[in-house]
Parts: structure tokens; C-alpha cells; sequence
């Protein structure tokens, strides 16, 4: 059963879905099922992946972690995002950027979550 918002990949293709409404099937890519991303919320070892969010005059500015999080070609933050209710808005970055992104209007009570090609999905 898949709920609202989750997160899913495909371990044989890489498709990466979101669910914007669940249901009470599974998930199914590449004849098998797709695997859901559990939101960690606790670092552990020397690289910080839980979003940090700060209030600043524009909205909330969110930085991947306590110790910005690599940027590099095979290990780095894919996207940020923020929801508020039932809207996200997400952020993509690549590769050579700072883990961090403004979001405009949004107080720091939103939910904030990112993910990490490597280490997958964190929210704070
Ligand atoms: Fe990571």
C-alpha cells in the first residue's frame, strides 16, 4: 500500500517516483516492486545529510547538514524540498553547487526533506 508523498525507486532501472495519491496496490517497475525510501532523521558517521532550516527575510533558507554535505559527480544532493499542507515545492541541484536553497514565503514549520543519490531520503 502506497501512502501520499512517498518516495520509490526501481532497483533494477532507477525510475523514481513520488506518490500523489496512495492506493492499496503496490508499486510495481521492471516486474518486481519498486522500494520505498524511509525518511532518516538522525546523521550517523561524518557526512551530515539532515536538512538544516533557517528562518531569513525571503522565507526559509535549507542547508544539506550540520556540515555541507559533498556536491560531487557521483555523491551529492539531488533535490530539497519543502511541504507545506498538501503542496511541495522541490528544488533540484547538481553536481559543483552548495547543498543549500532558498525557499521564498514558507516559515520554518514546513516539513523539509532531501535526497541523496547515495544515501537516499532524510527530512529534518
Ligand atoms: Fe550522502
Amino acid at each position: 500500500m502506497a501512502e501520499k508523498k512517498q518516495i520509490y525507486k526501481c532497483d533494477i532501472c532507477g525510475n523514481m517516483v513520488e506518490v500523489i495519491d496512495g492506493g492499496d496496490g503496490d508499486l510495481v517497475c521492471c516486474g518486481q516492486n519498486m522500494a520505498l525510501f524511509e525518511e532518516k532523521t538522525e546523521d550517523q558517521g561524518k557526512e551530515k545529510h539532515v536538512p538544516v532550516v533557517e528562518a531569513v527575510a525571503e522565507g526559509i533558507k535549507v542547508t544539506v547538514g550540520s556540515n555541507p554535505h559533498p556536491m560531487e559527480e557521483d555523491h551529492f544532493i539531488q533535490w530539497i524540498e519543502a511541504i507545506d499542507g498538501e503542496d511541495t515545492c522541490r528544488h533540484y541541484l547538481k553536481p559543483g553547487q552548495d547543498p543549500q536553497t532558498l525557499f521564498k514565503n514558507l516559515s520554518p514549520d514546513v516539513q523539509v526533506r532531501e535526497f541523496c543519490n547515495v544515501h537516499g531520503l532524510w527530512k529534518a
